[in-house]
C-alpha cells in the first residue's frame, strides 16, 4: 500500500539530545509504505510560529512536541482536546480542517500499555498509586480518571506537586506525602512509578514491595533499564508487571493515526528494534 501524503513530520524541541520518536515513526512509515519521513526539528523559540505556521499551510502532516516546548506550543494552536487541556500539555500536533489541533498521547499510551499487557483487567473502581507528580503522573493521572477508577493517590517528594495534581479531580485523586509510600502500597491495585528513580544513572527508587497484594500490578514507565529493579522485584514476588518501554511505543499509536489516517500496530518486531536502540545508546 502505498499513502501518497508528501508530507514529513518530525519531533520539535530544543538542544533535542536523543529521541527515539523517529525510530518507531520511520519504522512504520515504511512497513505501511507511507510517503513520508520522521526527522528532528531543533528549533529556537523564535522560530515557532513560522514553522507551526507551515503545518497549518499544509507543508507538513504535523508533529510531535518534546521539551521545553510542550506548554509553549499552545498558544499558537487553534484547538487543543480534552486530554491536552487538563494537563496543560500537548505532545502530538495535527492538521484538521484547516486547523493546527493539539493533543497528549502519554496518558493513552500508558492505559492502551497497560490493558495491552493485562487484557482482563478493569480499571473500574480500581485504586492506584502513582508515585511522582511530574508531567508523566499528570497524564497518567488524568486517563486514570477518565478509566472510572475509584480513587488515585499521588505521592510525591514535593507535596505541593502532588496537590496541584490532585486540583484535576478532588474528589477522585489524593495527594499523598512520601513517607506514606510503603503503608498505602499495601491497599492498592495498581502502583506505577512516574519518578525518575530507578533511570539509568539515578538513584533506585527504594520501596519494598512485601506488602502489596499478591494481585496488585506493578508498573513503572522507566524503560532504560528495561526492566528497573522495581520491575525486577515485583517478578521476584509474582506480582504481575508492566514495563515502561510499552507506554513508548503505545503513545506514538495516535499521533501516526492522526498525520497518516492508518491505527499502526505495536508488535514484537518494532519492540525488539527500540529494545535493540536502547542496548546500543542507553
Ligand atoms: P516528568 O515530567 O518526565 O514526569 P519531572 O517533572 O522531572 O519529570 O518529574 C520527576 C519526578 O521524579 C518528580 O515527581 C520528582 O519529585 P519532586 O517533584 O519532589 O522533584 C521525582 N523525583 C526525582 N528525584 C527524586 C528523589 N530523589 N526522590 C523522590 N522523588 C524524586
Amino acid at each position: 500500500m502505498n499513502v501518497n501524503t508528501n508530507n514529513g513530520v518530525c519531533i520539535l524541541g530544543y538542544s533535542i539530545t536523543y529521541s527515539r520518536s523517529p525510530l518507531i515513526h520511520n519504522h512504520w512509515i515504511s512497513k505501511y509504505g507511507v510517503d513520508s519521513e520522521y526527522g528532528i526539528c531543533d528549533l529556537p523559540v523564535e522560530k515557532l510560529p513560522a514553522f507551526l505556521s507551515s503545518i497549518r499551510d499544509g507543508k507538513s502532516a504535523g508533529c510531535n512536541v518534546t521539551t521545553p516546548y510542550k506548554q509553549t506550543v499552545i498558544q499558537y494552536l487553534d484547538a487543543i482536546d480534552d486530554a491536552a487541556s487538563a494537563i496543560g500539555s500537548v505532545n502530538t500536533i495535527y492538521r484538521r480542517n484547516g486547523q493546527l489541533r493539539g493533543t497528549s498521547t502519554d496518558g493513552a499510551g500508558y492505559i492502551s500499555h497497560l490493558k495491552n499487557t493485562h487484557p482482563d483487567l478493569s480499571l473500574k473502581n480500581a485504586r492506584v498509586l502513582v508515585l511522582g507528580a511530574g508531567g508523566a503522573a499528570r497524564s497518567i493521572a488524568d486517563a486514570l480518571v477518565q478509566s472510572d477508577c475509584s480513587v488515585i493517590y499521588i505521592a510525591n517528594r514535593t507535596l505541593a506537586k502532588a496537590r496541584e495534581i490532585a486540583g484535576l479531580q478532588a474528589d477522585i485523586i489524593k495527594p499523598l506525602a512520601w513517607d506514606d509510600v510503603q503503608s498505602m502500597s499495601g491497599q492498592v491495585d495498581l502502583l506505577v512509578n512516574t519518578t525518575s528513580l530507578g533511570m539509568v544513572g539515578r538513584q533506585p527508587l527504594v520501596l519494598p514491595l512485601e506488602n502489596t497484594r499478591p494481585d496488585c500490578i506493578i508498573s513503572d514507565i522507566v524503560y532504560a533499564p528495561l526492566e528497573t529493579e522495581l520491575l525486577a522485584q515485583a517478578r521476584s514476588l509474582g506480582r504481575p508487571v508492566v514495563d515502561g518501554l510499552g507506554m513508548l511505543l503505545h503513545q506514538a499509536v495516535p499521533g501516526f493515526k492522526l498525520w497518516f489516517g492508518i491505527e499502526p500496530q505495536v508488535t514484537d518486531e518494532l519492540r525488539a528494534l527500540v529494545e535493540q536502540d536502547l542496548l546500543s545508546h542507553g
